[in-house]
């Protein structure tokens, strides 16, 4: 029963000197509750029907964090490790269990704790615990190099750069430096037996699967060494809302397929696009130039004067400034602040686009949206040294030939949670009307955008069963879609690093059979 492994649990623990943890219980203390739910991002996996862990640990150091991991092992508990809680279907705390076999009991190792950041302005680099957010880790290196260096990620501050590095983190300097994980240069690890591995001792294979195969395939990422990128003294922020009808606001995102891509690699420029009411729509641009204003402006007029972009869109600031406003944010100081301010009920999708999409298809995207007030859909140009990374350097394999990325997302409030089953067949209707605009042989996804709809695999029995060929045939559907080309060599990297496949979920990795 979960109760025997709740106190096996509580006394490997407590004799490895690790304190911070609070056990489930009926009914659940407040601790417990608190902490489980302080980062959980996507609200659909806080309600109560959703399984949950028999303890949420927080491990203080590296050394806490080993003993976490094998006690959890010890309890014979399924471990969950979760770093800022924002994976889109929730894989940082809960449980995906065959139907006939019931939930098996989990614990959850959270390393919100293990956030620090040690930047060295001298040689560009930081070392970060992989418990930090990406706002931390903004802040801290602002802060240390005086605004002149950077770290390429995503937007959102509360991130963690634990799951976000894992499956690759892609942002507004991805143009012109790549992906968070194109930036790592050594990590430790944890495995699952509880040796602490660097880049040498891990091995090629490992850190080459933990930079972008996926967040709880491989072991636990204690830290990053990350390589910062120099930065202008003043960077250009735009920020311009096109509202119109459907049409017209389609043609203004056609020309952006155009743009966007081939702009140069200082230059980024992305769409949000959402209906507004009935046959009206929104293009909001937002844009990131690492240079002067004017500079920005000069380019944007040539290059894209349907914008019609005035001197009043822009803003000139630093990085650090560009960072905060980019994640919604009132100041940099913000950025260290671990509390999500955008918690809500959503379900999301991705797709790339290699050729442009034929107006008809824009158009009616835009229409179908205008539709529907609680989707939306983010275009991310790609281009630049996206493009100049090779698809095999890392797992994350979309470079060269992708325009751009796109996000669909549906969310709702707590009080349209009756309607779950309506918005979520609203995106799986919308993703499939897109197909024939979309990539193909395989439809590419972008893992840090996980979607279960892609096929999940069956609960293998708490990381007791070495690998099946059954399991890698099943994974193959969904892992070719995130990773392509590079999936065979992550089963090989899998069985070498996690040969009982100790860290898994619902789409992780399986290894080969022994
Ligand atoms: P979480 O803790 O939920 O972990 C995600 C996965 O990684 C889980 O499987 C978990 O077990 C595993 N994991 C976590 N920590 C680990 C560790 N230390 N070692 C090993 N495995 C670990 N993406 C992007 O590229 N660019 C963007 O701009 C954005 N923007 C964005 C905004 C918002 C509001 C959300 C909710 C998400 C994004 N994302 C994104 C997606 C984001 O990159 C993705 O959800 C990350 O996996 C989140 O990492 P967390 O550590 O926060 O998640």
């Amino acid at each position: 029963t979960s109760s025997a492994e709740s106190s096996v649990l509580a006394s490997c623990l407590a004799a490895a000197g690790v304190r911070n943890f609070s056990l489930a219980a009926d009914p659940p203390p407040v601790s417990y509750t608190d902490l489980l739910d302080f980062s959980i991002q996507n609200l659909r996996f806080s309600l109560p029907d959703v399984p949950k862990p028999v303890a949420v640990i927080l491990p203080g150091s590296k050394e806490q964090l080993r003993d976490a991991v094998l006690c959890v092992r010890r309890a014979s508990l399924v471990i969950r490790v979760r770093s800022g809680g924002h994976s889109y279907e929730g894989l940082s705390y809960t449980i995906a269990a065959a139907p006939h076999r019931g939930d098996p009991p989990f614990a959850v190792v959270d390393l919100m704790n293990l956030n620090r950041v040690r930047v060295d302005p001298a040689e560009s680099t930081a070392w970060a615990e992989s418990g930090a957010t990406l706002g931390e880790i903004y802040y801290s290196v602002a802060e240390s190099s005086r605004s002149t260096l950077a770290f390429p990620a995503g937007s959102c501050s509360t991130i963690g750069s634990g799951g976000h590095i894992s499956g690759g983190g892609f942002g507004f300097l991805s143009r012109k430096f790549g992906l968070a994980a194109d930036n790592v240069i050594d990590a430790v690890m944890i495995d699952a037996v509880g040796r602490i591995l660097d880049r040498q001792s891990m091995g090629e294979d490992a850190f080459w699967a933990i930079r972008g195969g996926g967040g709880g395939s491989w072991g636990v990422v204690y830290a990053w060494k990350l390589r910062l990128v120099p930065v202008p003294d003043r960077v250009a922020l735009l920020t311009v809302d096109r509202p119109g009808p459907s049409r017209l606001v389609a043609e203004l995102v056609d020309t952006w397929q155009r743009v966007g891509p081939s702009l140069p690699d200082e230059f980024y420029l992305s769409v949000f696009l959402a209906g507004s009411t009935r046959g009206n729509a929104t293009a909001s641009f937002t844009g990131l130039f690492l240079g002067p204003k004017n500079s920005a402006m000069s380019v944007l007029s040539q290059r894209f004067p349907e914008l019609r972009a005035e001197e009043s869109d822009w803003a000139e600031l630093t990085w650090a400034e560009s960072a905060a406003q980019l994640a919604g944010l009132g100041s940099t100081s913000e950025l260290t602040s671990r509390v999500s301010h955008g918690k809500g009920f959503f379900k999301a999708k991705s797709d790339y686009v290699r050729t442009p999409i034929p107006l008809y298809g824009i158009i009616r995207a835009v229409e179908m949206l205008s539709d529907e007030p609680s989707a939306y859909m983010i275009l991310d140009p790609y281009g630049g040294a996206m493009a100049r990374i090779e698809s095999g350097a890392l797992p994350f394999p979309h470079r060269a030939g992708n325009l751009y990325g796109i996000q669909y997302q549906v969310g709702w409030t707590a009080q349209n949670n009756s309607r779950e089953a309506a918005y979520v067949a609203w995106i799986r209707a919308f993703y499939e009307f897109m197909r024939p605009f979309v990539s193909k042989n395989p439809r590419a996804a972008y893992v840090n955008y996980v979607d279960l709809d892609l096929g999940t695999d069956e609960w293998s029995g708490g990381g007791l069963n070495g690998g099946s060929m059954d399991a890698v045939h099943r994974a193959r559907t969904w892992g070719e879609k995130y990773f392509m080309g590079n999936f065979d060599r992550l089963v090989r990297a899998k069985t070498i690093i996690d040969p009982h496949n100790v860290f898994n979920n619902a789409q992780s990795i399986p290894p080969l059979p022994n």
